[in-house]
C-alpha cells in the first residue's frame, strides 16, 4: 500500500473522440447516425454556416436514409449562458435522439450545451465549472453527437469542454465533462475551402497556442494526485499528448501560412484540419495555461475593435486572435522551465535552432511567433486590440479567476506575472 503514500500524480488519462476524415466524409454522415441509432436528429449550426447550405445539403442526406431532422441555426457566435439557456429551451419537450453540430466551436459547444440539458435538464449554472457555477458533475452519458467541424480551429469536435460566457460577470468559463465529448467528428477538409483568410487565420493561431500550451503544461506527475473521480479533464502534458501537439506544431509550421494565402490549397486545408484536430486532442487532455487564461479577459472586455472577415454586428475579439497575442511574451516568460521544449517546438515551427547563443535561445520560439503573426496579418499586440495601461488591473483580475486552467501553468503564476506578461504584450513590433 505504499504507493498510497506518493504525494505526486503517478496516473494520467487520454480520452479522445473516434475521428473519421477526409474529402467527402461528410456525405457519410447518415451512415454514422443510423449506426448509432439516431431516427431523429437535431442539427445545430449558426447563421453563417447556414447561408452557405452546409446544414441544408446534410438535412437532405439524412432525410434520403429515414433519419427526420430539424435545424436550430440560432447559435451565438461565442456563446454565452443566455444562449446557451435559448438552447436548452429549445430542445426541452423535443424528443431528439442525436445530434449534429456544424461549425466552429461556437456550434460545437452549443449541441454538447443541447445534449446534456436534454438528457439531464438542470438549471445551466448547476453545471457551470466551479466558482462561477456549482459544478455539478454530468450524471451519465449523454445522446450520441456527431460534430462536422468547418473551421481548422478549436478541435471542439474531440474535446470534453463548452464555453461560454456569463453576461452578468462578464466572465467566461464553461462546462466540462468527459461526457460531453462528442460521439464521433467527421473532419472533412472540403468544409472549410471558402473560409476567407482571417477567419483561417484567427483559428489556425487557436490551434497553435493550444500545441503549444499543452506542450509546455505542468506535467501530470508534477501535480498533487487524484482520486479517479475527482481526476479533471486536464490532466497536463504526458508523454501521449505530447505526440498530437508535436506533429500539430509540424503542420502547422508548414501548412499554415499556405491555407490563410490561398484558401482553395487542400493540401494545406487538409494538413490545417488535421492540426486543428491533433491539437484538440493534445490540449483536451494536457490542458491550456497562461494565453487561454488571459484570453479571457481580452474578449470579455472588448471595446471597439471588430475583426475582418467576421460580422459586424458587434464589437469582437475572435478566440484565436485573443490567445495569440499574449503568447509570444508568455512564451518567453516560461522559457527557463522547459527551454528543450521551447527549442524543440521553434524548431517545429521551421525555426532553424543549430548555434544559437544562450542569448537567443529563449526568444527563438517567441520570434517564430511573431513572424506567423505579421504574415497572417494579426494586430500588433494588446494596444492594437484597444488595451492601455488602464485596463491592467481589469485584465490581471479576468485572468485570475481561470484558476482551472492556471494550475496547467508550469510556473506559478500570479499578479505580478501577469503585469509582466500582459506589459510585454503591448506592442511588439
Ligand atoms: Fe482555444
Amino acid at each position: 500500500m505504499g504507493c498510497l503514500d506518493i504525494p505526486n500524480e503517478t496516473v494520467f488519462t487520454m480520452e479522445m473522440t473516434p475521428i473519421k476524415v477526409g474529402a467527402g466524409a461528410t456525405n457519410e454522415v447518415a451512415y454514422d447516425l443510423k449506426r448509432l441509432g439516431v431516427r431523429h436528429a437535431l442539427i445545430i449550426t449558426d447563421h453563417g454556416i447556414m447561408k452557405l447550405g452546409l446544414p441544408e445539403q446534410v438535412r437532405t442526406l439524412l432525410q434520403e436514409e429515414g433519419i427526420s431532422a430539424d435545424i436550430y441555426d440560432d447559435v451565438h457566435v461565442e456563446p454565452t449562458d443566455k444562449s446557451f439557456e435559448a438552447i436548452a429551451s429549445f430542445v426541452s419537450g423535443r424528443d431528439y435522439d442525436g445530434f449534429v453540430a456544424i461549425g466552429g466551436g461556437s456550434s460545437i459547444d452549443s449541441a454538447k450545451a443541447a445534449n446534456l440539458f436534454t438528457t439531464y435538464p438542470a438549471p445551466v449554472m448547476d453545471y457551470v465549472n466551479k466558482p462561477v457555477g456549482k459544478g455539478v458533475h454530468v450524471p451519465g452519458p449523454l445522446k450520441p453527437l456527431v460534430a462536422i467541424p468547418t473551421t481548422a480551429g478549436t478541435g471542439s469536435e474531440t474535446t470534453a469542454v463548452a464555453i461560454m460566457d456569463v453576461l452578468s460577470l462578464k466572465v467566461k468559463t464553461g462546462i466540462s465533462h468527459r461526457y460531453l465529448r462528442p460521439t464521433m467528428a467527421i473532419i472533412d477538409p472540403l468544409n472549410t475551402v471558402t473560409l476567407p483568410p482571417m477567419a483561417t487565420a484567427y483559428p489556425g493561431f487557436d490551434v497553435l497556442t493550444h500545441a503549444l500550451e499543452s506542450y509546455t503544461s505542468r506535467p501530470y506527475d508534477a501535480r498533487p494526485r487524484h482520486k479517479p473521480d475527482e481526476r479533471p479533464v486536464y490532466v497536463g502534458s504526458n508523454p501521449i499528448s505530447d505526440l498530437w501537439c508535436e506533429k500539430a506544431l509540424e503542420y502547422l509550421g508548414r501548412y499554415f501560412r499556405r491555407a490563410v494565402l490561398n484558401g482553395m490549397d487542400v493540401e494545406a486545408r487538409t494538413h490545417m484540419a488535421l492540426a486543428a484536430t491533433y491539437a484538440g486532442i493534445g490540449f483536451g487532455n494536457a490542458g491550456v495555461h497562461v494565453p487561454h487564461s488571459i484570453a479571457y479577459p481580452i474578449a470579455g472586455l472588448v471595446k471597439n475593435f471588430s475583426p475582418p472577415d467576421y460580422p459586424q454586428d458587434e464589437p469582437m475579439i475572435p478566440h484565436g486572435l485573443s490567445v495569440i497575442v499574449t503568447a509570444p511574451a508568455t512564451f518567453r516568460w516560461t522559457y527557463p522551465v522547459s527551454p528543450e521544449r521551447h527549442l524543440r517546438a521553434a524548431q517545429l515551427l521551421g525555426a532553424n535552432v543549430n548555434g544559437l547563443t544562450a542569448a537567443e535561445m529563449p526568444e527563438v520560439l517567441p520570434r517564430m511567433l511573431l513572424s506567423l503573426m505579421r504574415d497572417t496579418g494579426i494586430p500588433n499586440g494588446l494596444s492594437a486590440l484597444g488595451y492601455g495601461e488602464g485596463d491592467v488591473a481589469a485584465l490581471i483580475d479576468g485572468t485570475l479567476k481561470q484558476q482551472r486552467l492556471l494550475v496547467n501553468c508550469p510556473r506559478s503564476v500570479g499578479t505580478e506575472e501577469l503585469q509582466q506578461i500582459i506589459h510585454n504584450s503591448f506592442e511588439y513590433w
